[in-house]
């Protein structure tokens, strides 16, 4: 039995790696901190949406490996996140004011829940907890507070006007220090910064498949971008 484990075994890893789909190493090296901007998605989904809130807010914290593929394999399957639904601890009171869903169908808990279980779940190195509270401390850091604001000096104000999708990069990419931040769009509207972190610091995106999400959906760097601010209340 021994001998034929120990025969096994190294057969075993040498056709894992054999076989292994070049390009497929879901292995985690960090994450994409995603952050949504609400006006745009209530702006998509009108009929579901509540108020937006003017500021950016989380919509999740993405494990992805080294070429900046989000990971697919859960290695906590079993975790227990029953947390979530302690409206009493400081950690849920602080989701519940920076990881908000704005569907009026659904829970805040449904969505953490629901981002745990197809993001956070991927890596093992980070405890349920732990992650969340990861995601909390990375959007109330002073680079965070700030993206709005340094928007705004950078002339680049949320409203009816049109950006080039060059200022965002540049102005946030300048206070995250990292060179790189990437942006989603739809229809020519900002909906997502995409920011890249490493042991706890942003990082330059610069995954393979990272390089190129500069401009994901938002064009080239000289379109101009709507980047809108929420309906006026009648
Ligand atoms: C995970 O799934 C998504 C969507 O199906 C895919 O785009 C991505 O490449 C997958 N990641 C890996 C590492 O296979
Ligand atoms: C999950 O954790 C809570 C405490 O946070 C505990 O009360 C509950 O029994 C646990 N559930 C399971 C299935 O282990
Ligand atoms: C939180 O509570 C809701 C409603 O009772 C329940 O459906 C859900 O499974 C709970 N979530 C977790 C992670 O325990
Ligand atoms: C946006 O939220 C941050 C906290 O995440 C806060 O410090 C900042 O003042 C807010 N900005 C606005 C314009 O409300
Ligand atoms: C970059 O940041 C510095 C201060 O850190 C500021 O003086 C400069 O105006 C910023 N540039 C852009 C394009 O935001
Ligand atoms: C795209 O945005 C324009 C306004 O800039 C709007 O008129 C149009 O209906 C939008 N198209 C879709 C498919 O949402
Ligand atoms: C990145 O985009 C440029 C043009 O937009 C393209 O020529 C290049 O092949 C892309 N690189 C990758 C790795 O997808």
């Amino acid at each position: 039995m021994k001998f034929v484990f120990a025969f096994l075994l190294p057969l075993l890893l040498y056709s894992l790696t054999y076989f292994a789909p070049p390009g497929k190493i879901e292995k985690f090296d960090h994450f994409w901190f995603v952050l949504t901007w609400p006006p745009s998605f209530c702006e998509e989904n009108v009929d579901r949406c509540r108020p937006a809130t003017l500021n950016f807010t989380i919509h999740g914290l993405w494990p992805t490996d080294a070429e900046g593929n989000t990971l697919n394999t859960s290695m906590q399957p079993d975790a227990n996140i029953s947390f979530i639904n302690d409206t009493s601890s400081p950690l849920v009171r602080n989701l519940n004011d920076y990881w908000p869903t704005f569907c009026k169908d659904r829970t805040n808990e449904w969505l953490w829940e629901h981002e745990w279980k197809k993001h956070g779940c991927t890596q093992a190195q980070v405890e349920p907890e732990d992650y969340f509270e990861k995601a909390v401390t990375l959007i109330t850091n002073t680079i965070s507070r700030n993206i709005l604001s340094a928007l705004i000096v950078g002339g680049l104000e949320p409203g009816d006007s049109r950006y080039q999708v060059s200022g965002f990069i540049s102005v946030i990419s300048n206070i995250t220090g990292t060179g790189t931040v990437m942006l989603r769009c739809k229809n020519e509207t900002l909906q997502e910064l995409r920011l890249c972190v490493k042991d706890d610091a942003f990082t330059e995106c610069s995954g393979k498949k990272e390089k190129n999400k500069t401009l994901d959906s938002c064009g080239s760097q000289g379109t101009y971008i709507r980047f809108p601010a929420p309906p006026r209340l009648p």
